[in-house]
């Protein structure tokens, strides 16, 4: 995993933001699979950014989010159709037809998780994977003891995170209980991964994802045997690792054709 330590999520943020760009301007087809919450959204102001000043042009990209609230319709506040359409989609040019994000009303999960997967191997997979990280280690929303081979399917939200969650919503009892979400298999399906995660309260969790053991327990962890992980975290989120320097050292000393 490359460990990309930015003083702050802003900075972490413009380097996710100009990698992905690089991947859309090099495939103007890419498929790109998408997170919520609060940790992408500098990312998505930064893509937001090119597209308007430096044209960057999404008309051909392919979107699948990660996951969406069981129970929540897409037009609900909270929902991650909501976000997406409030933080992203409605600010760039990504064809409305090619936005995948799992229905949290569809009355038949089991197939329309089938669906998804399909969706995802017909569009040609994912060619790059924005994820999140939760406080417990979750990745989409595969919780503590998921499998790590999991594909599309329903999981039941562990307390921790529905706390977590519950800023986003009026009343903390009215998070929901069920979502939707990509396994940690087809996460790691994705040709390149890219974690974001900001501030003390992630340490812990990224210190367990980039030098712990690779457990269900942590399902972030399984990122260390993807080909093409990176990891953008800011320096409160690096508070736990220990081998910071090494990180800073190699991100330092890349040849100037890989960086961004
Ligand atoms: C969101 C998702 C989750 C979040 C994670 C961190 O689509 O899949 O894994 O990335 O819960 O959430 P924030 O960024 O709000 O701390």
């Amino acid at each position: 995993m490359e460990i990309i330590i930015q003083p702050t999520p802003e900075d972490a943020s413009l380097i996710a933001a100009r990698h992905i760009a690089r991947v859309v301007r090099e495939k103007p087809s890419a498929v790109l699979g998408l997170a919520t919450g609060s940790t992408p959204l500098p990312m998505y102001r930064e893509l937001i950014r090119l597209h308007r000043e430096q044209g960057l042009d999404f008309s051909g990209v392919t979107t699948f989010n990660l996951d969406e609230y069981a129970g929540l319709a897409p037009a609900h506040p909270a929902s991650y159709h909501a976000f997406m359409r409030e933080h992203f989609f409605s600010q760039v040019n990504v064809a409305p037809e090619r936005i995948h994000i799992p229905d949290g009303l569809t009355p038949h999960v089991p197939a329309f998780c089938r669906n998804y997967e399909d969706a995802i191997r017909t569009a040609g997979g994912i060619d790059v994977q924005v994820l999140g990280i939760g406080t417990d280690g979750h990745i989409g929303f595969n919780e503590p003891s998921s499998s790590l081979a999991s594909r599309t399917r329903i999981k039941t939200l562990t307390a921790q995170t529905r706390r977590d969650n519950a800023r986003f919503f009026d009343d903390p009892a009215s998070v929901p209980l069920h979502v939707i979400t990509m396994g940690v298999g087809t996460i790691m399906d994705a040709r390149q991964v890219l974690l974001l995660a900001f501030g003390v309260k992630k340490a812990n969790a990224i210190a367990a994802a980039v030098e712990g053991p690779v457990t269900a327990m942590h399902p972030a962890s399984i990122l260390q045997m993807h080909p093409v992980a990176k990891c953008f975290i800011d320096e409160p989120a690096a508070a736990r690792l220990t081998r910071t320097e090494y990180y800073r050292w190699v991100y330092e000393q890349k040849p100037g054709w890989q960086k961004v």
